[in-house]
């Protein structure tokens, strides 16, 4: 006999494509909250991850987790080329580890489980940025944990800069035109506190209340010219489709690990947990009063925005932002690696396994491109979207069910949203060598063992 609470559970898993529960509308009461930018000085970064409490509701402390402070993270802004030490500090009173999502890094510096730091423990990871300007993130990783420590706050973004990013010219004044928003959805219990493991969903737990940047009901103020937004999907499961609620378009500059070759017209995007997507919206054509929102495919309003029509500018945005390709030779590359994801809860596996720390699951060389044939198979109940991710690198899709993916996602990746039935394949090369993760991002996927690892030599 199943109880209410595991009854619930079934249903939330089940419901494949659309969000179970439900997010209220933003309200717009609070002004979106700003992550500190944060610079290496010397070429060092310090990031402790803390405990503390949070006024994430008027007069109420909601007891949180986050990096130098109570609640998530600085945005750490580093360029191409940097040589850079994080120096990591672990003050909770539990083990955690710091994981840098979709930083080119060696797998000693990546953060995945095997790189435990215990309550009081340091570690600084050096390494040289090498890779394009991007909005890369991070976050915590131990076995058993991620979930229940991201939900609590653990997260934060990274800004790779280099030459072509400074000389583009895009919107890319910090919190004035260029804007990172970290949209997660949460319960909150009666007190507005976390309890992470009373709504724990073995599919994906989801929330009725969207934080954006930490911040409850929030609104966005921004002036009369065209702002560059930072999405990342910080949330444990839920899925969005972003969009305007005028029906405005806007422009996809960036995917999860850079620029687009040219900027994309859409009229929404969907973001699965842990992607990313720049964003420019032209607020030009609008009047201080115009009633504008990010809503999401339900028409929720998610983040309303209030134009201060002093603040004006006018920026041309370059039709010409990246040169990247899928050469003919990738494309002609033999698949050499097979993964088929499948299951729904805690029955979830990769190739019929479940994650082993002891197990490496595959080999691959350093520098060497291979294909990686991802299948996404359905059960009888439909099976879900897995967003599958890849640690340590930035790939290339190749193909979406043997065509060509749309245009906004001909960039890089290193998180990409499968559909149940679909293939896809990937072009992956590890810059560097170690042991990396690859998993759905779905965090209670990955903590029920839908991950496995590579070795690179
Ligand atoms: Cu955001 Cu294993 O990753
Ligand atoms: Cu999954």
């Amino acid at each position: 006999n199943m109880s209410h609470d595991e009854m619930m559970n079934m249903e939330n898993g089940h419901a494949s494509h659309t969000n179970p529960l439900p997010l209220n509308d933003s309200t717009g009461d609070n002004e979106l909250a700003l992550p500190p930018l944060l610079e290496p000085k010397h070429g060092v970064v310090d990031i402790t991850a803390q405990q503390g409490k949070t006024e994430i509701f008027e007069g109420v402390e909601t007891e949180t987790y986050g990096y130098n402070g109570s609640f998530l993270g600085p945005v750490i802004r580093v360029n191409e080329g940097q040589t850079v030490t994080f120096r990591t500090k672990n003050n909770l009173a539990e083990p955690t580890t710091f994981h840098w999502h979709g930083v080119e890094i060696s797998g000693e510096g990546d953060g995945g489980p095997h790189q435990i730091l215990q309550p009081g423990a340091s570690h600084d990871v050096k390494f040289t940025v090498n890779q394009g300007a991007s909005t890369l993130w991070f976050h915590p990783h131990p076995e058993g944990a991620t979930a229940e420590q991201v939900y609590k706050g653990l997260a934060g973004l990274i800004y790779v800069e280099d030459e072509n990013s400074k000389k583009l010219g895009l919107p890319s004044k910090y919190g004035e035109n260029d804007f990172p928003l970290v949209f997660q959805d949460r319960v909150f219990t009666e007190e507005k506190q976390f309890d992470y493991q009373a709504v724990r969903n073995e599919d994906g737990t989801i929330g009725d209340t969207l934080l954006v940047n930490g911040t409850f009901n929030p609104k966005l103020t921004i002036g009369k010219e065209k702002v560059r937004l930072r999405l990342l999907n910080g949330s444990n499961a839920r899925n969005y489709t972003f969009k305007l609620n005028t029906g405005d378009k806007f422009q996809q500059v960036a995917t999860d690990g850079g620029f687009l070759n040219k900027p994309i017209t859409m009229s929404e995007i969907t973001l699965t947990p842990g992607e990313r997507a720049e964003i420019i919206v032209d607020f030009s054509k609008y009047d201080a009063d115009h009633n504008i929102a990010l809503v999401n495919e339900e028409n929720t309003i998610l983040l309303p925005f209030h134009i201060d029509d002093q603040k004006t500018s006018s920026i041309e945005i370059s039709d010409s932002l990246n040169d990247f390709a899928v050469t003919d030779e990738e494309r002609n590359l033999p698949v050499t690696k097979k993964l088929e994801l499948f299951g729904m809860g805690p029955m979830v596996s990769i190739n019929g396994k479940q994650f082993d720390m002891n197990r490496i699951d595959f080999t691959q060389k350093q520098g060497e491109t291979e294909i990686w044939e991802i299948y996404n198979k359905p059960d009888m109940m439909g099976g879900m979207i897995h967003p599958f991710h890849i640690h340590g690198t930035q790939f290339k899709i190749v193909s979406i069910d043997g065509k060509e993916p749309p245009a906004n996602l001909q960039g890089w990746k290193d998180t990409v949203s499968i559909e149940p039935s679909q293939t896809v394949k990937l072009a992956v090369k590890f810059n560097n060598k170690g042991i990396y993760m690859f998993h759905c991002h779905v965090l209670e996927h990955e903590e029920n063992g839908m991950m496995g690892q590579i070795e690179v030599k």
